[in-house]
């Protein structure tokens, strides 16, 4: 049976704004064979990101792309300019990696229903910013990360996978985001590599086929 990585390997084109620790962990779990996938190009809008360090260092083409003259979005000439290099790049999978910036309009066109993020919260509690503090001030007492497509809304596209964890008596802030972190950086490669496989199926809202573990 033919699937979408019988013929060739999945392109992936990420993009972050922040220090890269799922950028990491997607392109070690790639470089050691876990799926027919490989970083094809990293974009940040951030000039001294961790995110392009971890790039350059693992020889991953990255660049810096000015974003424009807004702070949550980019601008169309900018929008423009990120939707080329991503196809010059020849990019099938566009996976967000802590980009603090909202995609819409002709970015989710060009990469329709491509576009992959990871959230610090289990989805549809606490979306926005610094979900895990949101989670610790309403009293939650699992939280987690989720995987999803991302749509127009912010935080709202299917959710592909979820990982829990537990919210513990002390914890501040820091302690919570960390231990978020490194479920993130379980899920996020196992999403990734399942998406690769052709494993995942998207029906609306309502996907399947991602198993933890496989
Ligand atoms: C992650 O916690 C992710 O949930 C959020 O941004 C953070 C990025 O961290 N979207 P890193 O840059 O991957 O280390």
């Amino acid at each position: 049976m033919m699937d979408r990585v019988s013929a060739t390997r999945l392109r992936l084109g990420i993009l972050g704004s922040g220090k890269g620790s799922n950028f990491v962990a997607i392109a070690d779990a790639l470089a050691s064979g876990q799926a027919a996938a490989e970083v094809a190009l990293v974009l940040s809008d951030v000039p001294d990101a961790g995110i392009l360090g971890h790039a350059r260092a693992r020889g991953i083409e990255s660049a810096y792309l000015p974003p424009g003259r807004f702070r949550t979005k980019l601008d169309e000439e900018a929008e423009a300019a990120w939707i080329g290099a991503l196809r010059s790049a020849r990019v099938d999978l566009v996976v967000l990696a802590g980009f603090m910036r909202i995609l819409k309009g002709e970015f989710l066109r060009a990469f329709d229903g491509r576009v992959m993020n990871i959230h610090p919260s289990l989805l549809p509690a606490f979306p926005g910013l610094e979900a895990w503090r949101q989670a610790l001030e309403y009293g939650a007492k699992v939280a987690g990360c989720t995987v999803h497509l991302v749509d127009q809304g912010i935080d709202t596209g299917p959710i592909l996978a979820q990982r829990a964890v537990p919210v513990l008596d002390g914890d501040n802030a820091a302690s919570l985001h960390q231990r978020i972190q490194a479920a993130e950086r379980e899920l996020y490669p196992a999403v990734v590599a399942a998406w690769a496989r052709g494993d995942i199926r998207v029906r609306g809202r309502v996907t399947s086929g991602f198993r933890a573990g496989a």
